[in-house]
Protein backbone atom coordinates (compact mmCIF):
# COMPACT_ATOMS: atom_id res chain seq x y z
CA UNK A 1 0.00 0.00 0.00
CA UNK A 2 1.65 3.48 -0.99
CA UNK A 3 1.10 5.54 2.22
CA UNK A 4 0.62 9.59 1.36
CA UNK A 5 3.14 11.42 3.92
CA UNK A 6 2.19 14.58 5.29
CA UNK A 7 4.81 17.64 4.64
CA UNK A 8 6.81 19.06 7.91
CA UNK A 9 5.36 21.87 9.67
CA UNK A 10 6.75 25.08 8.21
CA UNK A 11 6.97 27.13 11.29
CA UNK A 12 6.47 31.19 11.28
CA UNK A 13 8.66 33.37 12.64
CA UNK A 14 6.31 34.21 15.93
CA UNK A 15 6.39 30.40 16.46
CA UNK A 16 10.18 29.66 15.73
CA UNK A 17 10.33 32.28 18.57
CA UNK A 18 7.91 30.73 20.97
CA UNK A 19 9.63 27.23 20.40
CA UNK A 20 12.72 28.94 21.21
CA UNK A 21 11.40 30.05 24.53
CA UNK A 22 9.66 27.49 25.92
CA UNK A 23 10.10 24.26 24.06
CA UNK A 24 12.62 21.62 24.89
CA UNK A 25 13.32 21.02 21.27
CA UNK A 26 12.96 24.14 18.99
CA UNK A 27 13.66 22.51 15.58
CA UNK A 28 10.92 20.00 16.01
CA UNK A 29 10.00 18.08 12.71
CA UNK A 30 6.04 17.37 13.32
CA UNK A 31 3.14 17.75 11.03
CA UNK A 32 0.61 18.30 13.84
CA UNK A 33 -1.35 21.24 13.11
CA UNK A 34 -1.27 22.28 16.81
CA UNK A 35 -0.90 25.49 18.18
CA UNK A 36 2.74 26.00 19.46
CA UNK A 37 1.81 26.87 22.88
CA UNK A 38 -0.21 23.09 22.97
CA UNK A 39 3.29 21.96 21.89
CA UNK A 40 4.90 23.96 24.34
CA UNK A 41 2.07 24.04 27.30
CA UNK A 42 2.54 27.65 27.80
CA UNK A 43 1.15 30.94 26.57
CA UNK A 44 2.01 34.25 26.92
CA UNK A 45 -0.54 36.41 28.29
CA UNK A 46 -0.09 40.52 29.32
CA UNK A 47 3.52 40.34 31.04
CA UNK A 48 3.45 36.53 32.09
CA UNK A 49 3.70 32.99 31.50
CA UNK A 50 0.53 30.88 31.79
CA UNK A 51 0.50 26.80 31.84
CA UNK A 52 -2.02 25.44 28.86
CA UNK A 53 -3.33 22.49 27.92
CA UNK A 54 -5.83 21.60 25.61
CA UNK A 55 -9.01 21.97 28.17
CA UNK A 56 -8.43 25.47 27.68
CA UNK A 57 -8.40 28.40 24.55
CA UNK A 58 -5.35 29.91 24.52
CA UNK A 59 -5.19 33.51 25.94
CA UNK A 60 -5.96 36.25 22.70
CA UNK A 61 -4.01 39.54 22.22
CA UNK A 62 -7.44 41.35 22.68
CA UNK A 63 -8.33 39.90 25.54
CA UNK A 64 -5.09 41.76 27.14
CA UNK A 65 -7.77 45.00 26.31
CA UNK A 66 -10.36 43.64 28.17
CA UNK A 67 -7.83 43.50 31.04
CA UNK A 68 -6.98 46.98 30.35
CA UNK A 69 -10.28 47.84 30.41
CA UNK A 70 -11.56 46.33 33.70
CA UNK A 71 -8.21 47.43 35.34
CA UNK A 72 -8.72 50.92 34.91
CA UNK A 73 -12.79 50.26 36.20
CA UNK A 74 -11.24 48.80 38.97
CA UNK A 75 -8.64 51.66 39.42
CA UNK A 76 -11.19 53.97 39.77
CA UNK A 77 -13.67 52.01 41.86
CA UNK A 78 -10.72 51.46 44.69
CA UNK A 79 -10.26 55.59 44.42
CA UNK A 80 -13.62 56.12 45.59
CA UNK A 81 -15.31 53.22 47.57
CA UNK A 82 -13.86 52.08 50.50
CA UNK A 83 -15.38 48.37 51.08
CA UNK A 84 -13.98 45.42 49.60
CA UNK A 85 -14.15 45.36 45.74
CA UNK A 86 -15.29 42.40 44.52
CA UNK A 87 -14.96 40.63 41.08
CA UNK A 88 -16.11 38.10 39.61
CA UNK A 89 -14.77 36.49 35.83
CA UNK A 90 -16.99 33.95 34.68
CA UNK A 91 -15.11 30.94 32.09
CA UNK A 92 -12.15 31.85 33.82
CA UNK A 93 -10.47 29.10 31.63
CA UNK A 94 -6.87 29.13 32.09
CA UNK A 95 -7.14 31.98 34.56
CA UNK A 96 -5.78 34.35 32.18
CA UNK A 97 -7.95 37.59 32.80
CA UNK A 98 -8.21 37.26 36.78
CA UNK A 99 -4.61 36.31 37.56
CA UNK A 100 -3.58 38.95 35.18
CA UNK A 101 -5.84 41.58 37.49
CA UNK A 102 -4.75 40.28 40.67
CA UNK A 103 -1.11 40.72 39.55
CA UNK A 104 -1.72 44.56 38.54
CA UNK A 105 -3.59 44.71 42.13
CA UNK A 106 -0.82 42.78 44.08
CA UNK A 107 -0.50 46.17 46.53
CA UNK A 108 -4.16 46.09 47.14
CA UNK A 109 -5.57 42.98 47.46
CA UNK A 110 -6.05 43.74 51.35
CA UNK A 111 -9.25 45.70 48.89
CA UNK A 112 -10.13 43.28 46.45
CA UNK A 113 -11.49 39.93 46.25
CA UNK A 114 -12.05 37.79 42.82
CA UNK A 115 -13.98 34.75 42.01
CA UNK A 116 -13.05 33.06 39.40
CA UNK A 117 -15.47 30.44 37.62
CA UNK A 118 -16.00 28.18 34.74
CA UNK A 119 -17.93 25.01 33.47
CA UNK A 120 -15.09 23.13 32.82
CA UNK A 121 -13.92 21.47 35.87
CA UNK A 122 -10.17 20.43 34.08
CA UNK A 123 -10.10 24.44 32.93
CA UNK A 124 -10.36 25.11 36.87
CA UNK A 125 -7.79 23.00 37.94
CA UNK A 126 -5.17 24.66 35.55
CA UNK A 127 -6.46 27.91 36.17
CA UNK A 128 -5.96 27.11 39.95
CA UNK A 129 -1.66 25.62 39.22
CA UNK A 130 -1.13 28.95 36.91
CA UNK A 131 -2.83 31.41 40.29
CA UNK A 132 -0.72 29.57 42.25
CA UNK A 133 2.10 29.58 40.12
CA UNK A 134 2.11 33.34 39.38
CA UNK A 135 0.94 34.74 42.99
CA UNK A 136 1.63 31.95 45.75
CA UNK A 137 -1.38 30.78 48.05
CA UNK A 138 -2.23 33.85 49.36
CA UNK A 139 -3.91 35.21 46.54
CA UNK A 140 -7.24 36.51 46.99
CA UNK A 141 -8.74 34.15 44.29
CA UNK A 142 -11.80 32.03 45.13
CA UNK A 143 -12.26 29.45 41.94
CA UNK A 144 -15.82 28.31 41.40
CA UNK A 145 -17.55 25.27 39.34
CA UNK A 146 -20.06 26.74 37.60
CA UNK A 147 -22.61 26.81 34.84
CA UNK A 148 -22.61 30.09 34.20
CA UNK A 149 -24.19 32.02 37.86
CA UNK A 150 -25.73 28.81 38.94
CA UNK A 151 -23.23 27.93 42.14
CA UNK A 152 -22.74 31.46 43.43
CA UNK A 153 -25.12 31.51 45.52
CA UNK A 154 -26.64 35.26 46.39
CA UNK A 155 -23.09 37.10 46.38
CA UNK A 156 -22.95 40.03 44.85
CA UNK A 157 -19.87 41.94 42.70
CA UNK A 158 -19.46 45.44 41.62
CA UNK A 159 -17.30 43.84 38.51
CA UNK A 160 -18.46 41.33 36.51
CA UNK A 161 -15.76 40.59 32.96
CA UNK A 162 -16.50 37.58 30.73
CA UNK A 163 -14.74 36.42 27.94
CA UNK A 164 -17.71 33.85 27.30
CA UNK A 165 -17.60 31.65 24.01
CA UNK A 166 -19.15 34.45 20.96
CA UNK A 167 -17.99 32.69 17.35
CA UNK A 168 -21.18 31.61 15.81
CA UNK A 169 -21.58 28.02 15.40
CA UNK A 170 -21.63 28.22 11.93
CA UNK A 171 -18.68 29.65 11.62
CA UNK A 172 -16.46 27.43 13.34
CA UNK A 173 -15.80 25.05 10.34
CA UNK A 174 -14.08 27.92 8.72
CA UNK A 175 -11.58 28.71 11.43
CA UNK A 176 -8.19 28.35 11.13
CA UNK A 177 -7.64 24.37 11.38
CA UNK A 178 -4.86 25.14 14.44
CA UNK A 179 -8.08 26.61 16.07
CA UNK A 180 -10.92 24.22 14.62
CA UNK A 181 -9.24 21.04 15.21
CA UNK A 182 -7.32 21.71 18.60
CA UNK A 183 -8.97 24.12 20.96
CA UNK A 184 -11.96 23.03 22.93
CA UNK A 185 -14.96 24.34 21.13
CA UNK A 186 -16.86 24.39 24.52
CA UNK A 187 -14.64 27.54 24.69
CA UNK A 188 -15.53 29.09 21.22
CA UNK A 189 -18.90 28.19 20.31
CA UNK A 190 -21.57 30.89 21.15
CA UNK A 191 -24.51 29.45 19.89
CA UNK A 192 -26.37 30.19 16.27
CA UNK A 193 -25.48 33.78 16.51
CA UNK A 194 -22.86 33.57 19.25
CA UNK A 195 -24.71 35.36 21.11
CA UNK A 196 -26.03 32.83 23.57
CA UNK A 197 -24.49 32.18 26.24
CA UNK A 198 -23.69 36.36 26.71
CA UNK A 199 -27.74 36.38 26.67
CA UNK A 200 -28.03 34.06 29.41
CA UNK A 201 -25.66 36.06 31.48
CA UNK A 202 -26.92 39.15 31.22
CA UNK A 203 -30.67 37.92 31.93
CA UNK A 204 -29.15 36.58 35.28
CA UNK A 205 -26.83 39.24 36.24
CA UNK A 206 -28.94 41.49 37.86
CA UNK A 207 -29.88 39.84 40.85
CA UNK A 208 -25.76 39.46 41.48
CA UNK A 209 -24.51 43.42 40.51
CA UNK A 210 -24.16 45.85 43.51
CA UNK A 211 -25.13 49.34 42.94
CA UNK A 212 -22.94 50.67 40.91
CA UNK A 213 -21.40 47.67 38.92
CA UNK A 214 -20.22 46.86 35.69
CA UNK A 215 -20.24 44.25 33.53
CA UNK A 216 -17.43 43.67 30.86
CA UNK A 217 -17.79 41.53 27.90
CA UNK A 218 -15.65 40.33 24.96
CA UNK A 219 -17.97 40.13 21.78
CA UNK A 220 -17.55 38.89 18.45
CA UNK A 221 -17.18 41.46 15.93
CA UNK A 222 -21.00 40.89 14.46
CA UNK A 223 -22.87 41.57 17.83
CA UNK A 224 -23.49 45.45 17.27
CA UNK A 225 -25.70 47.17 19.20
CA UNK A 226 -29.24 45.69 18.17
CA UNK A 227 -28.05 42.67 19.77
CA UNK A 228 -28.35 44.76 23.15
CA UNK A 229 -31.44 46.40 22.64
CA UNK A 230 -33.89 44.24 24.84
CA UNK A 231 -31.13 45.24 27.17
CA UNK A 232 -30.55 48.88 26.46
CA UNK A 233 -34.91 49.08 26.41
CA UNK A 234 -34.83 47.66 30.17
CA UNK A 235 -32.76 50.51 31.02
CA UNK A 236 -29.20 49.21 30.92
CA UNK A 237 -26.42 51.39 30.11
CA UNK A 238 -24.20 50.47 26.89
CA UNK A 239 -21.20 51.28 25.97
CA UNK A 240 -18.95 49.16 22.63
CA UNK A 241 -15.65 49.57 22.46
CA UNK A 242 -12.92 48.41 19.52
CA UNK A 243 -9.95 45.95 19.63
CA UNK A 244 -6.44 47.29 18.14
CA UNK A 245 -7.77 45.95 14.98
CA UNK A 246 -10.61 48.61 14.81
CA UNK A 247 -13.71 45.49 15.40
CA UNK A 248 -15.94 45.80 18.02
CA UNK A 249 -14.94 43.48 20.30
CA UNK A 250 -16.17 44.93 23.96
CA UNK A 251 -18.93 45.87 25.82
CA UNK A 252 -19.34 47.68 29.03
CA UNK A 253 -22.88 47.44 30.91
CA UNK A 254 -24.27 49.19 33.82
CA UNK A 255 -27.55 47.80 35.12
CA UNK A 256 -30.64 50.27 35.57
CA UNK A 257 -30.61 52.44 38.61
C1 LIG B 1 -13.41 32.00 25.19
S1 LIG B 1 -12.94 30.97 26.56
C2 LIG B 1 -12.17 32.22 27.57
C3 LIG B 1 -11.15 31.69 28.53
C4 LIG B 1 -10.36 32.79 29.28
N1 LIG B 1 -11.24 33.59 30.10
C5 LIG B 1 -9.64 33.69 28.29
O1 LIG B 1 -10.04 34.84 28.12
O2 LIG B 1 -8.66 33.24 27.70
C6 LIG B 1 -14.51 30.70 27.32
C7 LIG B 1 -14.52 29.94 28.63
O3 LIG B 1 -15.89 29.88 29.07
C8 LIG B 1 -16.15 28.58 29.60
N2 LIG B 1 -17.58 28.31 29.49
C9 LIG B 1 -18.28 27.85 28.44
N3 LIG B 1 -19.58 27.71 28.75
C10 LIG B 1 -19.71 28.10 30.03
C11 LIG B 1 -20.81 28.17 30.95
N4 LIG B 1 -22.03 27.82 30.57
N5 LIG B 1 -20.57 28.60 32.20
C12 LIG B 1 -19.32 28.94 32.59
N6 LIG B 1 -18.24 28.88 31.79
C13 LIG B 1 -18.43 28.48 30.52
C14 LIG B 1 -15.28 27.65 28.76
O4 LIG B 1 -15.04 26.44 29.46
C15 LIG B 1 -14.04 28.51 28.54
O5 LIG B 1 -13.08 28.28 29.54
Amino acid sequence: MHMIQQPLRQFSPREQTHLARYAADPLQKTTTTAPVEYLTGRAEFCDFVLAVNKTVLIPRIETEELVALVASAISEKLSSESAKLRILEVGTGSGAITIALARQFETKWSKLEFTASDISQSALVLAQKNAKQMLGTDVPITFIQSDLLENLGSQTFDIVVANLPYIPSARIATLDESVRDHEPHAALDGGPDGFSLITRLLDTVLPILKPNASVFLEIDHTHTKSYFANFVKNGWSLQLSKDFANKTRFAQLSPPV
